[in-house]
């Protein structure tokens, strides 16, 4: 059996990372076992914590607040990381501007709340709502050094039909609950 690791990297909620624990940890896809391997968080209270407990898995904390430079917290990402045999690892809702130190060196997705490449950065969700944009969506692209601007892997759209930004906002996190496990799946197991 083919098993292929991947490091999950979060900042908040988890909730992102709560879909991927109930999709496709420890599942089999074409014949190959999908494995959360490392899950590393920069902020000590994050929920997400608390939600991978709940399977049973301990997630590594490192404090971006403990580096003097973004570099340095860079280094240390990259260094635990390493220490694992990860084939992929995933950016979801990991809230740090990454810099080359870990962008050359980790082959990494992340997932963006918006039709990329529009609406770059942290608050992609109300600057797409207050667009008069007629869709709405989320990206899954590759990380690169330019923030938001790596190659795009997979898309997904919707009508503003959603009038509240609540709406917006939900509509949103339930398309990345499917797109970012099925990305990875297609990635690990599809070849894609
Ligand atoms: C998601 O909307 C993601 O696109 C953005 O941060 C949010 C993380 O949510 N980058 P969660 O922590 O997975 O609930």
């Amino acid at each position: 059996m083919v098993v292929k690791n991947i490091a999950v990297l979060f900042s908040g909620s988890g909730s992102n990372l709560q879909a991927i624990l109930e999709k496709i940890h420890n599942k089999i896809f074409n014949g190959v076992k999908i494995k959360v391997a490392l899950l590393i968080c920069n902020n000590p209270n994050a929920k997400g914590i608390k939600r991978a407990k709940k399977f049973g898995l301990e997630t590594i904390v490192i404090n971006h607040r403990d580096y003097d430079s973004r570099e340095e917290f860079d280094q240390a990402l990259v260094d635990e990381i390493k220490k694992h045999d990860i084939d992929l690892s995933v950016l979801a809702g990991f809230m740090r501007i990454l810099t080359p130190v870990f962008t050359d060196n980790i082959k990494a997705i992340n997932l963006h709340p918006s039709i990329l490449p529009l609406f770059k950065g942290a608050n992609a969700i109300n600057e797409s709502y207050n667009s008069d944009m007629k869709i709405g969506g989320v990206s899954v692209h590759w990380v690169s050094s330019q923030l938001d601007s790596g190659e795009i892997i997979a898309q997904k759209s919707f009508a503003r039909k959603h009038k509240s930004l609540k709406e917006w906002e939900e509509k949103i996190h339930k398309i990345e609950h499917k797109l970012l496990p099925k990305t990875i799946i297609e990635i690990l197991a599809k070849g894609k």
